[in-house]
């Protein structure tokens, strides 16, 4: 147990949402405010943020009426709930004590309180990796693609995979691994720009611009046989479309659905219109969360540990700094300007 006096007198910062976001996300929906710095008590910690994960599926959350199994939709004029890597202050556990690194989740503040029911993990004292590495391509980015590619494509030698938002942080490492376990892969992406570097940089085999070609077009050219695994990140029409692409015993990682987290309307999103095919296919679809495998994250770490080291995997981060750029990396994020990991640095 500890505490540090320098940092109650230090001024709290945060970033609330003002407003429910309708359709596209705006740095208006958000508001800067003062916070008292809070002041713990047993059970408690007091820690300071280094870095905001921006995470796509949070979108979804900020919406009314959006809470779910999973989460509880974000309060208004709140902080906005994040993934977050610091360092504690002050601790009143006795898990934590001042000096530790951690990733939680919690909210865009500078200080914050952590207390026994929120999810804070501590990182390792010595860290192999730059500190973003453990928001991104060792977090919960990497953590995802990970257990996506091991337990549900199950990638073999010779298959044909296709990523959806692949020059995203999921989908940029997800392809990664595909490759790495000898897939042929072809990315899905928004810009040239970002579908140039993948193939150039990150070892993807081919790219669709889905912004320059109409999708079933490029599906048909670059994979005419079909595929055998689709990692998807986008849901609603990319899904339709993909999954008349499928072959017979093909794996569909569902694995997010950024494409309807800005529904403006509340209408049910259309679903695909061939399911049958998938029963005569005998294909998988699976959804999961990646927070289930939370016993295994020191075998994804060692993985991608592991696939960082031999040059398989390469990261790729987008970065803002200060916590006042926070909902301009949000929306930067979901408007696809991101390659990588999107990151606010405090
Ligand atoms: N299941 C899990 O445990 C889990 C955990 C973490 C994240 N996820 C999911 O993984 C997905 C990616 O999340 P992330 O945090 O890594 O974000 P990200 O991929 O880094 O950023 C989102 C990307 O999606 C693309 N996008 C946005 N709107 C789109 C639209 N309407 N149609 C097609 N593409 C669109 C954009 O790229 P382009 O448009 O340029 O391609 C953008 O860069 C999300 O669906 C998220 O919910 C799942």
């Amino acid at each position: 147990m500890s505490t540090n006096t320098a940092a109650n007198t230090a001024p709290n910062t945060a970033i609330v949402l003002a407003r429910r976001p309708t359709g596209q996300l705006r740095v208006d929906d958000f508001r800067k405010v003062d916070l008292p710095m809070p002041t713990i008590s047993d059970g408690e910690m007091l820690v300071e943020h280094r870095l905001f994960s921006m995470d796509a599926g949070f979108r979804n959350w900020m919406n009314e009426g959006s809470g779910d199994g999973y989460l509880a939709a974000m309060a208004l004029g709140e902080p906005v709930m994040s993934l977050t890597l610091g360092t504690v202050v002050a601790s009143k556990r006795p898990d934590f004590a001042a000096g530790d690194q951690f990733m939680g989740r919690l909210a865009w503040t500078r200080f914050s309180k952590a207390g026994p029911d929120d999810f804070v993990t501590r990182l390792p004292k010595d860290l192999r990796f730059p500190l973003s590495y453990y928001a991104g391509v060792l977090g919960g980015t990497g953590m995802t693609a990970y257990f996506g590619v091991e337990d549900i494509a199950r990638p073999r030698g010779g298959d044909v995979a296709v990523v959806s938002a692949a020059a995203g942080a999921v989908g940029n490492v997800a392809g990664q691994l595909l490759k790495a376990a000898g897939a042929y892969v072809i990315g899905i992406s928004g810009s040239a720009e970002k579908c140039a570097v993948l193939e150039k940089e990150f070892g993807f085999d081919a790219t669709i611009n889905y912004r320059q070609e109409d999708l079933n077009t490029g599906l048909k050219r670059l994979c005419p046989e079909g595929m055998d695994i689709f990692f998807d990140n986008v849901g609603g029409t990319t899904l339709n479309t993909a999954l008349h692409h499928v072959r017979e015993f093909a794996r569909v990682v569902l694995c997010g659905s950024v494409s309807t987290y800005e529904s403006a309307d509340g209408k049910p999103i259309p679903g695909p219109d061939n399911l049958f095919d998938m029963v005569t296919k005998r294909v998988l679809l699976k959804g999961f969360m990646y927070t289930d495998e939370a016993g295994r994250y020191p075998e994804a770490m060692a993985g991608l540990e592991g696939a960082l080291r031999s040059g398989a995997l390469r990261n790729a981060e987008y970065k803002l700094k200060g916590i006042e750029s926070a909902p301009q990396a949000f929306c930067d994020m979901l408007a696809g300007k991101n390659l990588g990991k999107t990151l606010v640095e405090l």
